[in-house]
This record gives C-alpha cells, sequence and structure tokens, in this order.
C-alpha cells in the first residue's frame, strides 16, 4: 500500500455482519522445509443460517501466500471460478456446503513481522491473534467463526525433534528422507486467531495438576536446553493460577495438557492459543540470579494471564476485533486480582493505578485516545492499548464493586455458562451483570462508548449549627477525536470523612436510620451533585476515591496539612500513598515555579511538611517497608508531565531531581539506618516480605548516593559484586550509572563492562543492561544509544531488544530523548522507517512518545512533527503506521 494510493480504509462497528459461510471442521498439514513451507488446508464450509441474503461470492482472507492449488470437494477449480488477490481468495458461487482445499507455500525463515508463521531463532512458532492465520492459509479469518481443528505438521526430524500444535497430539511417525510428522487434535471450537504451531528444537520440564472434578492435566514448560534452570517460577504460577481460579471463580481446565513454549522474538508478553500458550521468554523465565522482582512478579502476573484467558477468551471469545476489551479488560482484572492474593494488594493496586494515570490518562488525551470498546479502526493490532486492557480491567472493577463479591461471582458464572463455546460482545458480559443484581446499568455502558477520561471538581462546606457537611462532585469530560460532547458517566467514589480523632460515621441526609459505617460509595450519575451528611460536629477532611474506585481525575483543594493527615491516618493505603504523592507533587511545583522565573534550585526550601512526614514513615517500625517505599518515591516525570497541558521537560527534571537532593541531605541518618539493616547477601526469596526489604533499602541507596560521598560509591559497588540476586544487583548498577559524582563516574565504565562480560550469554539480562544505559538522565547518553546501536549486543529486529534500547530511551529518558537539538526524536524516526516493512506493529508502537508532540512548547512541537511528516511521506508505509502517523498529524 502506498500514500498516494488510496488511503486505507477505516472497519467500522457499525459494519459489523454475521460470517456468511461457517466452517465447522479446519483439517491442516504444514510441511516445514528449509526454503518453503507448504500448507495444504482442508475446510468444512456451509452457509451460515443465520447470515443475511445469499451471496454470489466468497472471499477468504489470505495475504503474504504463494497459491498452488483450489479445490472444491476434490474438483481443481477453473479460472473464472475464483480470483486470487494481495488480501483475498475469492470463490464465485460457491455451493451451500462443500470442502475447500487450498494448497499454499509460505517462507516463514523470512518472515520478520513475528505475525503468521515464523522463525525465532531455531524454532519456527505462530503468532495468529489478531489477523496472522490468513498469513498461513486462506480462511475467514474473523473470531467469529470458529471451526474444529486438527493439525498435522511435518519436518526434519534431527532439527525439528518436537512438533506440537494445539490440543491432543494424535498421532506420529517417522517419513522418507529423516523427516517426521505428529497429528494434533483441538476437539474445542476456536476462531483462527487462536491457533498455535511450534516445530524445533526444545527441552522441556514437566508437572502435574489435578482439578477439581478430578481431570489430571500435564504441564509442559518448553524453553531451550540452556533456560531449563529457569523455569520453576513460571511452573509455581502456572499451577497457583489453575488452582485461583477453580476458587475465585468455578472454572477448571478442560483439556488433558497444557503447554507453554517460550521464544527470543515475540512481538508483545505472550499468547494464549488454545492448550499451547506461546511466550516471550521475558515472561517465563526466571532465576535469582538473572531476574529482578519486578520481572518474577511479571512471570507470574502473564502466566496467570494467558492461563485465564481459557475461559475469558477461549471458551468465551468475542465476536469482532471491537470487542477486545471483552476478553482483555477482564482478563487484566482476573489477574490482577490473582496477583494481589499472591503478594501485597496495595502495592498491587498502586502499581497499576501509577501506570494508568500515567500511561493510559496521557492516551486517553492523545491523538489515539478511543473508548474501551473502540467504533473504529485501521489496523486492529494498533489497538492492543492500554486503554483496552487498563481501563477495560478498571471499568469491570467498576461492576465488581458495584455488585459486590457474592453477586459478582453469580454474575460470572452466568456469563460464563450462558455463552459457552460462543463469540460474544461487551452488552452481553453487562447484560450478564444487570440479570443477576436487578440493576439497569444503561448509563455505566458509557464508560464503554465514550473515551477520554473523566475529570471530578470536588468542593465542599461545613456548616457548624446544622453540624452538616456537604460535598458536591461535578464531572465533566474533555473532547476526544470520536466524540465532542460527553454523556455524564456512572462513577462510583468510594470515600470517608477523617475527623482528629479519626474516622467519622457517615449518615447521608435523606437515607434514614443511623449509620455507624465510616466508609461509602457514592454512585455518581449526574454532570453535578451535591451529598450531604448530617451528624457531622467537626470540619472533617473527606478521603476521596478510595482504592482508585474509578478511573478519573480528582481535583479537590487540600491544603498541604489535609494531605499529611491523609497519609498517616486513613484507613485505606491507596489514599494514604495517593497523598503522599499529591504532596509531594505540590512540593516540585514549588521548584518549577522557581525554574521558570530563572531562579537558582538551590536557594528554594522544601516544605517541612514533607520531610517530616518522610522522616515519621522512616522512623515508623511497625510499617509495612513496601508501603513506604512507595510513598517515599516521588511522582515520576512522566507522571508531572501528565498533569501538565505544556510540558516543560527541564523544569519537570531538574525540580524533582533537587527537591531528591534536599530529601537525601535532610534525611541522610535515616536513610544509613535503614539501608544499614540490608543484607544483599542472603538466599533470595520472592515473598511480598522480602520484595519490600529489597525495594526499601534500595530506595535508601539511591538517596544516599544522591549525597555523592565516595564512601557511598564504594558501598553501592560492594552491593553489586556481593549480592546474591539481580534485584539489588541491577540497582547498585543502575545508581553507579546515573550518578554524576567523580567517584562514580570512574568506575562506571568498570563496572558496566564488568556486567556484561558476566551476563552476556543472558540475552533478557543484556537487555538490562542496554535498558540502564538508555535511561541514563546524564549527558552523553544520546552518543551511547548510538553506540550500542551497532554493539553485537543489539539486534535490531528483536522487539525485546529495540524496548530496551530505543523504546527505553525514548520512553523513560525526557531530558536527553527530547534534547533541543532533535537528534532525539531522528534517532527514533529512523527506527520507525527501518521497521516499518520489516514489523510494522512494532514501529507503530515505537510512535508513541511522538504522537504527543502538541503537548510540548516551542521548538520542540515543530521537530517531532517534522518526524512524522517525514515518516508519513513514506511511499511503502504499513497500515499501523500510517493510522499512528497519520491520526497524530489530523
Ligand atoms: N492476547 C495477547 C494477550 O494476552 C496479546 C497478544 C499477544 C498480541 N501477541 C500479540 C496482540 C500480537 C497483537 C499482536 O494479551
Ligand atoms: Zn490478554
Amino acid at each position: 500500500m502506498s500514500a498516494r494510493d488510496a488511503q486505507p480504509n477505516a472497519i467500522q462497528l457499525k459494519d459489523y455482519r454475521a460470517p456468511d459461510y461457517l466452517i465447522d471442521r479446519t483439517d491442516l498439514r504444514v510441511d516445514i522445509g528449509d526454503e518453503v513451507t507448504q500448507v495444504s488446508a482442508d475446510l468444512a464450509l456451509r452457509r451460515n443460517p443465520s447470515a443475511d441474503q445469499p451471496v454470489p461470492e466468497l472471499a477468504l482472507n489470505g495475504s503474504d501466500m504463494h497459491l498452488i492449488s483450489v479445490a472444491i470437494d476434490g474438483r481443481p477449480l477453473e479460472s473464472h471460478e475464483f480470483r486470487v488477490d494481495e488480501e483475498s481468495l475469492v470463490l464465485i458461487n460457491p455451493p451451500e456446503e462443500f470442502r475447500l482445499q487450498t494448497l499454499g507455500e509460505i517462507k516463514p525463515q523470512l518472515n520478520k513481522s513475528l505475525e503468521g508463521l515464523y522463525k525465532s531463532r531455531t524454532i519456527y512458532c505462530t503468532q495468529c491473534e489478531a489477523e496472522g492465520f490468513r498469513k498461513i492459509t486462506w480462511y475467514l479469518d474473523r473470531p467469529d467463526v470458529m471451526s474444529e481443528f486438527t493439525t498435522t505438521i511435518v519436518a526434519d526430524k534431527t532439527r525439528c525433534p518436537l512438533l506440537l500444535s494445539n490440543g491432543n497430539l494424535l498421532e506420529e511417525g517417522d517419513l522418507e528422507h529423516g523427516r517426521h510428522f505428529a497429528t494434533w487434535h483441538d476437539p474445542h471450537k476456536k476462531p483462527a486467531y487462536l491457533f498455535a504451531l511450534v516445530a524445533g528444537d526444545l527441552q522441556h520440564i514437566t508437572d502435574h495438576f489435578t482439578t477439581r472434578s478430578g481431570r489430571e492435566v500435564t504441564l509442559k514448560i518448553y524453553v531451550e536446553e540452556k533456560d531449563l534452570d529457569k523455569c520453576g517460577h513460571a511452573m509455581e504460577s502456572l499451577k497457583h493460577a489453575m488452582r485461583w481460579d477453580e476458587e475465585r471463580y468455578g472454572r477448571e481446565y478442560d483439556l488433558d495438557i497444557f503447554m507453554i513454549v517460550a521464544v527470543d522474538d515475540f512481538n508483545m508478553g505472550a499468547m494464549e492459543n488454545k492448550g499451547l500458550n506461546i511466550f516471550n521468554t521475558a515472561c517465563v523465565l526466571a532465576k535469582p540470579e538473572t531476574t529482578t522482582d519486578t520481572g518474577f512478579q511479571r512471570v507470574e502476573a502473564v502466566v496467570a494471564h494467558e492461563y485465564f484467558h481459557n475461559w475469558s477468551g477461549n471458551r468465551v471469545t468475542c465476536r469482532d476485533w471491537f470487542q477486545l476489551s471483552l476478553k482483555e479488560g477482564f482478563t487484566v482484572y482476573r489477574d490482577s486480582m490473582f496477583s494481589a492474593d499472591m503478594g501485597s494488594p496495595t502495592v498491587k493496586r498502586v502499581e497499576d493505578v501509577s501506570m494508568l494515570r500515567t500511561a493510559q490518562f496521557a492516551e486517553d488525551a492523545g491523538p489515539m485516545a478511543h473508548p474501551v470498546r473502540p467504533d473504529s479502526y485501521i489496523e486492529i493490532s494498533n489497538f492492543y492499548t492500554l486503554t483496552i486492557y487498563e481501563k477495560g480491567s478498571e471499568v469491570v472493577r467498576m461492576l465488581a464493586n458495584l455488585l459486590g463479591p457474592e453477586l459478582f461471582r453469580k454474575g460470572t458464572d452466568l456469563y460464563f455458562d450462558r455463552h459457552d463455546g460462543q463469540a460474544v460482545t461487551t452488552e452481553d458480559f453487562v447484560a450478564a451483570m444487570e440479570e443477576v443484581s436487578g440493576r439497569d446499568f444503561t448509563q455505566f455502558k458509557r464508560w464503554y462508548s465514550q473515551a477520554g477520561t473523566p475529570l471530578l471538581e470536588v468542593s465542599d462546606s461545613y456548616d457548624a449549627e446544622q453540624d452538616e457537611y456537604h460535598l458536591t462532585i461535578r464531572q465533566s469530560c474533555r473532547p476526544t477525536p470520536e466524540c465532542g460532547r460527553k454523556q455524564p458517566f456512572h462513577i462510583p467514589v468510594a470515600m470517608g470523612l477523617l475527623g482528629a480523632a479519626g474516622p467519622l460515621p457517615l449518615l447521608l441526609q435523606g437515607e434514614g436510620g443511623d449509620s455507624s459505617s465510616t466508609h461509602r460509595v457514592l454512585e455518581v450519575t449526574e454532570e453535578e451533585q451535591t451529598f450531604t451528611f448530617e451528624g457531622i460536629h467537626e470540619q472533617p477532611v473527606p478521603a476521596l476515591l478510595r482504592d482508585f474506585s474509578a478511573p478519573v481525575k480528582l481535583q479537590y483543594d487540600y491544603s498541604r496539612d489535609n494531605l499529611t493527615q491523609l497519609m498517616s491516618l486513613d484507613s485505606d493505603g491507596f489514599c494514604r500513598w495517593d497523598a503522599s504523592q499529591q504532596l509531594a507533587r505540590r512540593v516540585i511545583e514549588d521548584f518549577m515555579a522557581a525554574y521558570l522565573s530563572g531562579e537558582d534550585l538551590t536557594q528554594v526550601k522544601v516544605d517541612a511538611r514533607l520531610i517530616e512526614a518522610y522522616r515519621t514513615l522512616l522512623n515508623d517500625e511497625h510499617l509495612d517497608k513496601a508501603m513506604v517505599a512507595l510513598m517515599l518515591t516521588l511522582p515520576s516525570e512522566a507522571y508531572i508531565s501528565e498533569q501538565m497541558e505544556q510540558i516543560e521537560v527541564e523544569a519537570i527534571h531538574h525540580s524533582r531531581q533537587a527537591v531528591r537532593h534536599a530529601l537525601a541531605l535532610e534525611l541522610e541518618a535515616e536513610f544509613r539506618s535503614v539501608y544499614a539493616d540490608h543484607d544483599y547477601s542472603v538466599a533470595y526469596e520472592v515473598s511480598a516480605q522480602a520484595i519490600a526489604q529489597r525495594s526499601l533499602a534500595n530506595l535508601a541507596l539511591e538517596y544516599l548516593m544522591l549525597r555523592q560521598g565516595p564512601g557511598v560509591v564504594a558501598l553501592c559497588e560492594q552491593q553489586y559484586h556481593q549480592s546474591s540476586n539481580m534485584t539489588d544487583r541491577l540497582s547498585a548498577l543502575t545508581q553507579i550509572v546515573n550518578s554524576p559524582a567523580h567517584a562514580a563516574a570512574e568506575r562506571k565504565e568498570d563496572v558496566l563492562n564488568d556486567f556484561y562480560q558476566r551476563w552476556q550469554g543472558e540475552s533478557l539480562v543484556v537487555d538490562q543492561w542496554l535498558r540502564v544505559q538508555a535511561t541514563c538522565p546524564l549527558p552523553g547518553t544520546m552518543e551511547r544509544v548510538r553506540a550500542l546501536e551497532s554493539h553485537p549486543a543489539f539486534d535490531p529486529l528483536n522487539p525485546n531488544k529495540i524496548r530496551a534500547l530505543v523504546a527505553a530511551f525514548s520512553n523513560g529518558n525526557a531530558i536527553n530523548f527530547h534534547a533541543t537539538s532533535g537528534e532525539g526524536y531522528e534517532l527514533l524516526g529512523n527506527h520507525v522507517l527501518r521497521l516499518n516493512a520489516e514489523n510494522p506493529q512494532i514501529a507503530a508502537r515505537l510512535l508513541t512518545p511522538l504522537t504527543r508532540w502538541r503537548r510540548y512548547p516551542g521548538e520542540r512541537s515543530e521537530q517531532m512533527r517534522a518526524q512524522l511528516e517525514r515518516i508519513l511521506a513514506e511511499p511503502k508505509i504499513s497500515k499501523d503506521v500510517y493510522e499512528v502517523a497519520s491520526k497524530s498529524l489530523a
């Protein structure tokens, strides 16, 4: 496709039509050769009884394939009976019911898009979601066509001793010329996007799980031989997830075998193919020496996420891709509750909310903003977004909280039972929730259809004579590309009121009775609503949006004293953390104001209330260490940027740094004593407690390093060398690399070299090595990133390497990426253009930071826009990149 040709069409939800034909059975034979792979398909097609009108033509999707032959019921078609082009095979006047036999050729070894059948190092594997199956054979490649698959794989027995596909192994055996075959049958009907095939030389670990009803399930994780020692955590996580889904949702596994395969080249985290999940190695492999705490948690979460899809996605699937959040939002909600149960619920909530408020809110405020259920797209791969996943999960969470645990469980039971084996919509999901609760969610469904982040402006007044407290909530939502005027949302606001001596009882006017409850959920449905609380004998401080009960921005004019009170007294961990962030943000804003008016930041004072609040946290032995670490971490530059209309890169960076330096000075003694408690040479444990201990100690080390003393660099280097685990080691490395101190700069190259020498054989650790260098805020990073582009460790086509170097630099290093020379933008533009042809999905994703060009004042926005224009001028632009670049410039 070319920009000068017809522009790619947008696909619209309102144009949805049921498929004209169904495919009852799909028989595939994939014969893998070094040069050419032959795919023969035998499809049992039948007119869809519920389709509108008989059609004279039937188009099957197909691309990047060479057609050898096509036959109906064994009779080869003549040239007037079909046509084949770049994206389809059209059958002219097909019968009502027939078998379609096609033979095609593909070249997986040349496929760098990592979609369809491709080769990751020596392993052949597939990625079919969303529309990759059409690169394997001609098909009705849409999720509402569900079929029973039988798959035979043929390959060289030495190079590919292992042949896997979905379901159960039916038969295997040897063939001539050193080749062999395996035939798999999947008894569950599924859409083509859940098809998978793997062929290669892999080793595995095995375990077993007995389901609640007594089914014996074999569990296997397949990896390269050198990684066999890193599969244990994924296997434990899988068994926990299987048990959890039985206990919390009553969902059992439904085949005799569950397999996970890990590959190095993968566009996303993992894929839930029926019975044969395929994973990015980054989301399977973990051991203490090579993997950080974050890495361990990610493995647990992704293994669970893909496993949970077996019900939320596979047994009950999506009618069309506009319904993507039906499976993704729900499954993210399921995996987040699982992770909360496995570790620390408050920490998990804070992490999720931070990500949502930073990255999803930014998406919602930018040119790619779309509703949780979009109504149009050009390339569906661009819609695997934070909005679909994370905001979608928040929407399910609101429903779950509005219903309460028992009714929500009734609702999910009804949804799974009623729609088992079907391809359905988000409407069907909400209908099940309405039915079990008797509630009307008509208004609530605007969360699915309207994009944008609602803003709640809260004001209050206290009437001492009447003992009444009035809370007024006004909601509004900025226009987004699909909708200018928003209808009000249905917003659950969980809240409480704090008095001097603790929480106050909440008695809402008009409800009568007396209440001893100190927590409640206000349901905001109008543009403006006032809630009056009775029997309030003092001016309270409202604790609002506890546990982040809705994905909104909330503004209330807290005094700094109110914030310290909330930080220490509120019953809700999320609210305590959020108050700490608001207070810290105010303090950073003091510095930003000074910076922008040209003052010397060393002369600005940090508000003593922040220092004292932090000191109290550091001295309280009873507090959860993880909470302390979270509260002592200043809001990120990305989060502060998201709050600003016009993003002042230098002001944000230097102000935040100045506050960190001041805190390091004021709280040095406290940080020293926290750090002194840390023993990084003990045997590693992944428990929530051990993780909390490490995160607080490493935060203390980070603050201590800001003091720049020679002693502390030695301390850091000692931790680097003597740690038992990657969390402590990488943290020490990062501190040395990021420190401007002379003593650190002197040691930096040696330590980086040592790290590389030690871990160059571990690709995932090399990713960390690249990421540390790419995100270093010091001057000189741009040159280093350029040098690393031609380092042997950097593979320009491997998504993990691109994310570790290029995406980390452009999303996680504002001060260097936004260099006033514009070089950062050009560097990114070059990678996008290079990947546009080879891997359009990754190219389009890389573009994200440039889409925000309107938020940067002056030269910067011009330079960013110029890169988007350069990209859009590319004659062979992919649909993926075209959609993001053109919508950004519109
Ligand atoms: N369904 C996958 C998930 O669990 C997402 C996914 C994996 C994907 N690979 C992909 C989406 C490639 C688009 C393209 O989240
Ligand atoms: Zn998913």
